[in-house]
């Protein structure tokens, strides 16, 4: 199939919600990262989502909405902290997990009673939902396995011929996947750590709330690793090069990076670089999936990262960074 290009224009959201609407595929921007969408309620549409992307089944989807009202369509539960949540941080980056209505198709949550939705804090991307009338399904656009996609081009590079259509819009300005927060339970639990921190979720809900155990963690061999968002067990964000982080003060990194650096280049290898400041931590966010990209493209053998601190936006990055890397962290 030849993926149509549209660009963020009246007409061309237009064109893109038909596609929808006929049970298309349609990659589109959010102000995280790209998405791939399907008509939610049409379990063929959403199949075709696995498809593309390579995508193992028991991974549920994120139901996107453009108005609080699409609610209704997905589930019957509405509690005091839904509302404060939904008050404070939508639209935006923050997927909540809810008992799901039964006319949402299985293939839509990983066969969980359970679905996530989020409303997106991107105008192109609520306006697509409000003009196709549906509720949107929608991954990260990118290969399973790939770094999630923060450009239209990086949604182009993984699936171009294999989607209906893109809509070209601006770089996100997030870069890292919503917080994923499950409401199902007595106290609200994190299961995806994202720019929304514990810390924001605890103040405006004012109380203490859970981090699911797992998340940030080597999983040990042969134990029994289970975190909560079927998602977060995958080797996900995998660059082809090898990669090593480095932990340490900021001078320290830098030396070994460059010792490592020169060493390797003496080999012959290909060597990239991706280092932050410590108060670098939403720069960190907006480039890192755009710079494992870059590294590949450029066919680095091997890329030295430094670590950020394992606080607030920091431990969201370092969520993505360990699993890159593959756990792979030296302490200078
Ligand atoms: O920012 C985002 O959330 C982006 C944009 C496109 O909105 N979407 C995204 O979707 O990152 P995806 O499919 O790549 O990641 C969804 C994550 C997965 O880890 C999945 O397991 C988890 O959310 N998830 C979805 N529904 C769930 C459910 N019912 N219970 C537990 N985890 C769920
Ligand atoms: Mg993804």
């Amino acid at each position: 199939m030849e993926t149509i290009r549209l660009l963020d224009t009246s007409e061309d959201i237009t064109q893109a919600a038909e596609i929808i609407k006929d049970g298309g595929l349609v990659a589109f921007p959010t102000e995280t990262v790209y998405g791939l969408g399907a008509n939610a309620l049409d379990p063929e549409a959403v199949e075709k989502i696995y498809e593309a992307k390579g995508r193992p089944s028991d991974n549920p989807t994120i139901v996107h909405i453009s108005q609080i009202s699409d609610m209704l369509k997905l589930t019957y539960t509405m509690t005091a902290d839904m509302k404060v949540l939904m008050k404070e941080f939508w639209p935006g980056p923050m997927t909540m997990i809810v008992p799901r209505r039964d006319i949402v198709p299985n293939v839509t949550t990983g066969n969980l009673d359970t679905v996530g939705i989020r409303m997106p804090d991107n105008q192109v991307a609520r306006e697509l939902i409000r003009r196709s009338g549906c509720v949107i399904a929608a991954p990260s656009a990118n290969l399973s396995g790939k770094p999630s996609p923060t450009t239209a081009q990086h949604v182009l590079d993984d699936l171009d011929g294999r989607i209906d259509a893109i809509i070209q819009s601006e770089p996100c300005r997030v870069g890292i996947e919503s917080s994923v927060i499950d409401m199902t339970g007595d106290i609200p639990m994190i299961l995806r750590p994202g720019i929304i921190t514990k810390s924001d979720f605890e103040r405006a809900l004012g109380k203490t709330i859970l981090l699911d155990p797992t998340l940030n963690q080597r999983p040990a061999p042969g134990a029994d690793f289970k975190p909560k968002a079927p998602g977060m067990k995958y080797k996900h964000y995998a660059p082809k090069a090898d990669m090593i982080i480095y932990d340490g003060s900021y001078e320290k990194v830098m030396a070994a990076i460059d010792a490592e650096r020169l060493q390797r280049e003496e080999l012959g290898q290909n060597v990239a670089v991706i280092v932050f400041k410590d108060d670098e931590q939403k720069e960190a966010a907006r480039e890192f999936f755009a710079k494992l990209r870059e590294a590949d493209k450029n066919g680095a053998d091997v890329i030295l990262a430094s670590a950020l601190p394992q606080e607030g936006v920091g431990f969201s990055v370092m969520n993505r960074m360990l699993k890159s890397a593959g756990f792979n962290v030296r302490k200078v």
